[in-house]
């Protein structure tokens, strides 16, 4: 098993931390406030789950980042070059308070969010659904929930669809980042929000 780590602790970090820790999976959880601050979110969430800084977190095998837009570079700024490690973009291009969409520049926003990470194989997963939905049993509905992934590198997206598999998801690969990430970021990819099931 691939060690975790998950950079960002809010809705969206503890709803994969939550998923990992109902199927006995470990991982380190941070935040930009350090471990101490996080010390009743990780017994709250089970015991597999530790509270790490954010440097030990992004040490690990597979990188779950899950943080406010505006605040990726400073979350990502200054850690070691990742050497192949997988990083999964759980991100969206837009924000509260405003909800005003970020500029990309055309391009789609793992694009944006792979420059911030040298070096790692980065896969666009974990962002589609609304945090109870990632977070809740994915058999729930008497199937499968879907979770998409997509990314550039073949290696990694089998290595995080396993994962998904592990965790009770139905991965489906949408391709690569430039075709993949396109159709399932939010806002403007067409199945965001969407709660899908797989029935065998
Ligand atoms: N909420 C949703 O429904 C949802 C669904 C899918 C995807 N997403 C995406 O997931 C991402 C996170 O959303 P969220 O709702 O989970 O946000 P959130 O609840 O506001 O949590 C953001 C987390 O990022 C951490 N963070 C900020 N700056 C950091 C830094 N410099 N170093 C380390 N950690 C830092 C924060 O830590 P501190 O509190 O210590 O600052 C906090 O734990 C966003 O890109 C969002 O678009 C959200």
């Amino acid at each position: 098993m691939p060690s975790i780590g998950i950079i960002g602790a809010g809705n969206i970090g503890r709803a994969i931390a939550g998923a990992l820790a109902r199927n006995g999976i470990a991982a380190t959880l941070s935040n930009s406030r350090g471990p101490d601050s996080l010390r009743d979110t990780v017994s709250a969430i089970g015991p597999t789950i530790l509270a790490g800084t954010r440097e030990e977190a992004a040490a690990k095998d597979i990188v779950f980042v899950a943080v406010n837009w505006s605040k990726l570079p400073a979350a990502l700024a200054g850690l070691p070059d990742f050497g192949g490690r997988i990083v999964v973009d759980a991100n969206n291009p837009i924000e509260a308070p405003l909800f005003r969409p970020a500029e990309l520049g055309g391009r789609a926003s793992s694009e944006i969010v792979a420059e911030f990470v040298p070096g790692a194989r980065l896969v666009k997963a974990f962002n589609h659904l609304q945090p109870p939905l990632v977070a809740g049993d994915p058999a729930a509905e008497g199937g499968r929930r879907v979770l998409f992934l997509s990314g550039d590198d073949a290696g990694a997206k089998a290595q995080v669809g396993a994962l998904i598999d592990r965790l009770g998801f139905f991965g489906i690969d949408l391709g690569p980042l430039a075709v993949g990430a396109r159709l399932v970021q939010f806002p403007g990819g067409p199945l965001p929000a969407l709660n899908l099931v797989r029935f065998a």
